[in-house]
């Protein structure tokens, strides 16, 4: 997923959005991707993509149903605009082409590759079952019912929706050479043809009813959380000299460098599932026998008062069970990779507090308690790390930001996440919202949670380990939330329609 393309590097002031914006990436040496947290914070965050789709995150969510794309057809007459923005090879698309079927309506922006090596022909960004695919399509869509264009929409919560496509070495695709055969017009970056509109639609697999979906981010700088994923369960095919053609005609530097960049291996590694889990539209196949069935929204809905507003002494002796993630043995069973994740969220608590309890407020002033008005839910990336950049009063260490970002975020996209069902609920998510209830009460549920967790982890060294992180509820004291208040992602979801 790639989103800032042709954008003229201003020679800004040396201010904060500039160090941010102006910053160069690649994937690979001196400003490869272990490296971009360093200018784009949200890169070394929470909700990461791509992931490695294994079958102990999928979950069946019957309410899934197939993805409907509409005026994907495009006339010769529509001229798209392909270009090679040094990070990959990007075609336009006209407004009109959007997803129906979603909670809002997603209008296409663009869609672009990303892809391997001649001599290593494995350019996937998601794995599926760690299997990584020659090449991936991604076709971009941004929320236009709430933003007016992709720059409004690419840094909110709920601002961009992509399908991706994992591409094989196989049979001829006619329908990518509709763009290919022009690919030798765009060797280097920021150049630019007009390409005669073809059926975008024959880009996507036969079948748009089989799918993963789950919550994530760009898998380019600035890395944002923004992205509702939904990646097709089966591949299309291009062929070998197709992918050639992808792989070895462009460049990553300009027509005038002296030395020329070839622009291949264009892929973010696998990140994280952050409590996450995937959720998929079907249940036959290989493996999926014992995939576990998503609980209903409203049970998680309820589960979530009941931590707001509930009796807590009662959820610590009998609803424990319902706090605690599904199938988490299997979940994070020789995970090491979670562990390291787990462990930052118990860092840099006191801003955390500062920033969770400024968020709160802000969307307490746009909800009214029992009224059913739309959840105004959305956390907005690039304010918020204005906000937690000036609080470190830019005297920190770079991985200050990261983590004080990733503190204030993780909760709040758990939260949404889990209640979205694309989530099991995290404990530092259960000890955000505890914050706000008597001390006593949330203290005792949050000594049987601990516990509970740590009986669970018995298998598991990786979620005892992030429990021991925690050692109880947060000392400082907190602003209670006004009893009675539910939170705004508790207001009804419009997936219930
Ligand atoms: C996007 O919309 C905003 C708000 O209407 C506007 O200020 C901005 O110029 C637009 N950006 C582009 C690239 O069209
Ligand atoms: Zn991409």
């Amino acid at each position: 997923m790639h989103f800032l393309s042709f954008t003229p590097i201003l020679l800004l002031q040396l201010t904060f959005l500039s160090v941010l914006q102006g910053a160069k990436w690649t994937y690979n040496g001196q400003e490869g991707q272990q490296y971009w947290s360093k200018h784009y914070p949200y890169c070394g965050g929470s909700f990461q993509s791509p992931i490695d789709i294994e079958s102990e995150l999928l979950r069946f969510d019957p309410t899934l149903g197939p993805i409907e794309v509409q005026d994907y057809d495009l006339s010769p007459e529509e001229q798209l605009t392909l270009g090679n923005n040094g990070h990959s090879l990007q075609l336009s698309l006209p407004h009109k082409m959007y997803i129906s079927g979603l909670p809002h309506r997603y209008t296409a922006a663009q869609l672009h590759f990303h892809w391997g090596s001649s001599s290593k022909p494995a350019g996937s960004e998601h794995l599926v079952e760690s299997r990584q695919y020659a090449a991936e399509l991604h076709v971009v869509h941004f929320n236009s019912d709430k933003y007016p264009n992709m720059s409004m929409a690419v840094d909110k919560s709920d601002g961009l929706a992509v399908l991706g496509v994992l591409i094989e070495v196989g049979e001829f695709n006619p329908a990518y050479e509709q763009f290919l055969k022009f690919i030798s017009g765009v060797k280097y970056r920021d150049q630019r043809v007009q390409v005669p509109g073809f059926d975008i639609r024959e880009l996507l697999p036969a079948r748009l009813d089989e799918y993963y979906r789950y919550d994530g981010s760009l898998t380019t700088p600035p890395c944002y959380p923004s992205v509702l994923w939904t990646v097709f369960k089966n591949h299309v095919t291009i062929s070998h000299k197709q992918f050639l053609a992808l792989a070895t005609s462009l460049y990553s530097s300009h027509a005038q460098d002296s030395v020329p960049l070839p622009l291949n291996g264009n892929f973010r590694k696998p990140q994280s599932a952050d409590s996450r889990v995937v959720l998929v539209s079907f249940k036959e196949g290989k493996g999926l026998q014992g995939t576990l069935t998503v609980t209903s929204p409203l049970v998680r809905k309820r589960i979530v008062q009941k931590l707001l507003i509930g009796d807590l002494a009662d959820l610590a002796d009998e609803g424990l069970y319902q706090l605690l993630p599904s199938g988490t043995e299997q979940l994070h069973a020789g995970k090491t990779k979670d562990l390291k994740d787990k462990q930052s969220e118990s860092l840099a608590k006191s801003k955390q507090q500062t920033l969770n309890a400024s968020l709160r407020k802000k969307s307490q002033t746009s909800h009214s308690v029992g009224k059913f008005v739309l959840a105004e839910d959305t956390l907005n990336y690039v304010s918020l790390e204005q906000r937690v950049f000036q609080q470190l009063k830019q005297s920190h260490a770079e991985n200050q930001l990261v983590q004080a970002l990733r503190d204030a975020v993780f909760p709040e996209l758990n939260l949404k996440s889990y209640l979205g069902c694309r989530s099991d609920l995290a404990l530092p998510t259960i000890r955000n919202i505890l914050r706000g209830r008597p001390t006593d009460e949330a203290f005792e549920l949050d000594r049987s949670l601990t516990k509970a967790w740590m009986g669970q982890g018995k298998t598991s060294t990786v979620v005892k380990k992030s429990v021991t992180n925690y050692g109880g509820p947060s000392p400082v004291p907190r602003k209670p939330h006004s009893q009675g208040y539910p939170h705004p992602w508790l207001l009804p979801m419009e997936r219930e329609d």
